[in-house]
């Protein structure tokens, strides 16, 4: 089991010790062009996580090859870059740019206005072009994750990453909201049952490996994430309280596998879909 963060929940370049204490860092999205991103105010706290409308800020993909890449490989740990656009052919140029890195294909950014194209039309495009590894990042919001999975693994995804933020909105004392743009991506701890559903639905749909996340905090989080299906976990807005989290989570992992009477994450892997399951094929009374 891979613990990873979420991407645009560190920056790897100010806090390279952070980084190097998982097992693959994960960039901000990349877009072809800049982007500076939506006006402030840009993010929100509410009673059980934070709402953030980024908007996909960056350096774009010329300025990220040319300086972030090259000083992201010096830190030593493996690299995973999200990439992002808005059609198939400017995700498929990135990722044919990219060299020797897992790629993970944000699919779902709920703070931009223009529409991607299809995912599978994405990651078909982007299978074309580059050998390295793909991950397809979904959004919680599909309404058929079955479904949607089934295409991008038959487009030649690797793996799957989810979920991506909810969309939601919070309100100031006057009634108007938080955030200048409305609404923004929901993450943090309310995200974890939506979370686990949907790596649930996920693993009903494919033997592809899936980085799960969504409100992760502790290692019973990490733990629960695998009953449900995922074979690697990333923490993202746990990383802005405590910078310290993938040590203490592979700690409380530990403590949570001793508890349960096992020896790796691997035996908890798909146990809550397994019981799922059973009580499905039990006979009805
Ligand atoms: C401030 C912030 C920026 C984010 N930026 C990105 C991004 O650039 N690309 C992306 O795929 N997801 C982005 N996300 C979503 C996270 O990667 C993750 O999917 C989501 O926050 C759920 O996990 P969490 O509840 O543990 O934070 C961002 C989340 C936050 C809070």
């Amino acid at each position: 089991m891979l613990l990873l963060n979420a991407s645009g929940c560190l920056d790897a370049l100010t806090a390279p010790d952070v980084a190097r204490s998982l097992d693959a860092f994960v960039t901000k999205t990349v877009t072809p062009e800049p982007r500076a991103g939506n006006p402030p105010v840009r993010i929100a706290e509410t009673s059980f996580g934070m709402l953030n409308a980024i908007g996909l800020a960056n350096p774009g993909r010329a300025a990220f090859l040319r300086d972030t890449l090259p000083r992201l490989r010096e830190i030593g740990v493996p690299l995973w870059v999200s990439v992002g656009g808005f059609a198939a052919h400017e995700f498929a140029e990135t990722c044919a740019q990219l060299g020797d890195v897992t790629i993970e294909l944000n699919l779902s950014c709920p703070n931009v206005d223009e529409a991607p194209e299809s995912g599978a039309e994405i990651v078909r495009a982007c299978r074309e072009a580059t050998a390295s590894p793909l991950y397809a990042k979904l959004s919680p919001h599909s309404w058929d994750i079955g479904e949607t999975v089934r295409a991008i693994e038959a487009a030649g995804a690797d793996g799957l990453t989810m979920i991506n933020t909810l969309r939601g909105v919070a309100l100031d004392p006057h009634l108007r909201p938080s955030l200048a743009r409305g609404a923004g991506g929901y993450s943090g701890p309310a995200l974890r049952p939506v979370a686990l559903a949907a790596v649930m639905a996920a693993r009903r749909a494919t033997q592809l490996p899936i980085v799960g996340m969504g409100g992760v905090e502790t290692g019973r989080h990490v733990l629960e994430l695998i009953a449900c299906g995922a074979t690697d976990v990333a923490l993202g807005t746990v990383l802005f309280a405590d910078s310290g989290a993938p040590a203490r989570v592979r700690d409380e992992l530990a403590g949570e596998l001793e508890k349960l009477g096992f020896d790796d994450p691997g035996d908890a892997y798909c146990a809550a879909l397994e019981s799922v399951a059973s009580l499905e094929n039990s006979p009805k009374s």
